[in-house]
């Protein structure tokens, strides 16, 4: 089974580091055997949760794409030490299909982006997520050469990501799948049974 990762992308900034980066994890995820598609959400703007927007087409792509994940990439810059509004309002919009699921993490920050992080994990457990128990922090003064990233340590640290996200995604999937077809009861995934 190949494993299909999706990639949110949470900045409105022309040039987004963490966006950049984000690009670079889902080539990676690629090279390591994923299907990957990236959601970019300063292209594709999802309506506030309950806003009274129709359901457009572009909306209905977004919530096909999410469906078809896997296992999400969620990058968002630090922001007062949390996550961007937007990507705050695309945790709320799809909150019930993220059970079962690995997500991994990144931020572009000028500290460590640790709480942001920490914020993304908290909403993803709630939601009966899974998260990689480490995330990866760019710094767009330090990393970058104003377009690229040019700092090989990240580089590297992107490229593990995006390897244990494939490797580590796969039997979580797997195994939520099996649990959900099963007669088990004493699972979480009992509770996702229909
Ligand atoms: C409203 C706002 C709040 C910010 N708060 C912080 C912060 O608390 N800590 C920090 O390190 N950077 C902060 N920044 C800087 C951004 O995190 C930084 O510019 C980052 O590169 C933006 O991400 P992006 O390049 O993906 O858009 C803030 C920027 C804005 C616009």
């Amino acid at each position: 089974m190949t494993i299909k990762i999706l990639g949110v992308g949470s900045s409105m900034r022309q040039g987004s580091f963490s966006t950049v980066a984000l690009k670079i994890v889902l080539d990676f995820a690629k090279q390591n055997g994923a299907q990957t598609r990236l959601l970019d959400l300063q292209q594709t703007q999802l309506p506030m949760l309950y806003s009274k927007d129709k359901e457009t087409k572009e909306i209905q792509k977004v919530t096909d794409d999410v469906k078809w994940a896997e296992a999400f990439i969620l990058a968002t810059p630090d922001y007062h030490g949390s996550m961007s509004g937007s990507m705050k309002n695309f945790l709320d919009y799809f909150w019930s299909v993220f059970a079962g699921k690995l997500f991994g993490y990144i931020c572009a920050s000028h500290e460590k982006g640790l709480t942001v992080m920490d914020q993304m994990r908290t909403a993803v457990r709630q939601c009966y997520g899974w998260s990689m128990p480490y995330g990866i922090s760019v710094n767009g003064e330090e990393d970058f050469n104003g377009v690229e990233i040019t700092n090989d340590k990240i580089k590297s640290r992107l490229e593990m990501l995006a390897r244990d996200l494939v490797v580590y995604g796969k039997p979580i999937r797997e195994q939520f799948v099996t649990d959900l077809k099963g007669t088990e009861s004493k699972t979480f995934a009992a509770h996702y049974r229909k």
